[in-house]
């Protein structure tokens, strides 16, 4: 097995993967909760993406509840289901009361819950119990790990709880999606727990994840600096699916690939470039499956995995890198 990743030395309890639609969020998520799991850990691996594809990957259905995965001992999945998480969340409110007040009422409370802030506050409350734990859930776990949507919905759900923690302090907004807001404070304890959580390095590690091009290397720089505004600093960068360096003359389009690759990353923002930083290969298969997951962070060249400031750019030679070309499925990674 390759030696670890410098964003999987020493990682904390919690480890969100972040970056541009495509890029290999997922792959990198499960990758990584694979070799923890083997390793000994007692891993959670949770999706906040409402297009989970994480039960695809080890080929079972895992849904709302914490499911263990067969056939990795310590590893257990969880995807949050916005709608399902709303339909839980209306019948914590509505449960109590139903019986008492008249159906009219009932109806009505129903219907102001059933809008699309109800929907994302009902997962957000979902993400924010895993940080904090009120009910002892993720305690057995040494890692939780957290494969997220795309950057703009990601970004959004690790800014809510400070700006909901700001909202219950002041009172500002229309908070009638939210139901009756009895137990605030409970809410409000949680919110500022979680805040607490993700700024603290210790505890939480942010990965953010791009593909050797200018579009996701610049769409992670935006997304360092808007969470590192929230405090979020214990920050990584992973730059996945790159080009192993092509034998000389052997390929010119493959040469050319890689070239543009090389130049994206030695053109990446000094931001980015002074947060530790792994590369991971392009390899010949989609990341299903636990074969191919095992793989990942396998390196086929001596430069690939690079900790540091500097992501090895050096050219190495004898990389079997038409075989490699050859091999990709016409459907392989979509970027
Ligand atoms: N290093 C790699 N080599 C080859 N294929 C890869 C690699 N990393 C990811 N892939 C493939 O690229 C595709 C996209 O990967 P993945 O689903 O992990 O991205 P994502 O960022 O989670 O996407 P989304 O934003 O849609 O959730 C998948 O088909 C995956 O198998
Ligand atoms: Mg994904």
């Amino acid at each position: 097995m390759a030696a670890d990743p410098t964003f999987l030395t020493a990682p904390p309890r919690f480890v969100f993967f972040t970056g541009k639609g495509g890029v290999g969020k997922t792959s990198i998520a499960c990758a990584s909760a694979l070799r923890l799991a083997r390793a000994g850990k007692k891993v959670l691996l949770v999706s906040t993406d409402p297009a989970s594809n994480v039960g695809q990957v080890f080929g079972l259905s895992i849904g709302n509840t914490i499911t263990e995965v067969p056939a990795v001992p310590g590893l257990s999945a969880l995807e949050i289901d916005p709608e399902q998480a709303a339909a839980a969340y209306r019948e914590r409110i509505v449960g109590p009361v139903r019986g008492l007040l008249p159906d009219a009422e009932i109806a009505s409370i129903t219907e102001q819950l059933s809008g699309s802030c109800t929907t994302e506050v009902a997962s957000f409350d979902e993400f924010t119990s895993l940080l904090t734990d009120p009910d002892d859930q993720v305690a057995g776990f040494d890692h939780v790990l957290f494969d997220t949507a795309p950057t703009g919905h990601t970004i959004r759900l690790l800014q809510l709880p400070g700006n909901w923690t700001e909202f219950l302090d002041h009172g500002k907004g229309d908070a009638s999606c939210l139901g009756p807001l009895a137990g605030l404070d409970k809410q409000k304890a949680m919110y500022a727990g979680a805040v607490e959580a993700l700024s603290d390095p210790e505890r939480t590690r942010l990965v953010l994840v791009a593909r050797a091009n200018r579009a996701a290397l610049a769409e992670i720089a935006r997304t360092h600096s808007e969470l590192a505004a929230i405090g979020m600093t214990g920050q990584h960068v992973v730059v996945n699916g790159v080009l192993p360096a092509p034998a000389e003359d052997t390929d010119p389009l493959a040469t050319a690939v890689y070239q543009r690759e090389q130049a994206a990353l030695a053109g990446r923002g000094a931001a980015i470039a002074a947060l530790p930083t792994d590369l991971v290969e392009l390899k010949p298969v989609n990341m299903v499956g636990l074969d191919a997951l095992s793989t990942l962070f396998d390196t086929t060249t001596t430069t690939a995995m690079t900790t540091g400031t500097d992501p090895g750019l050096a050219a190495v030679a004898d990389a079997p890198l038409a075989d490699l070309v050859d091999a990709i499925e016409p459907t392989g990674p979509d970027w």
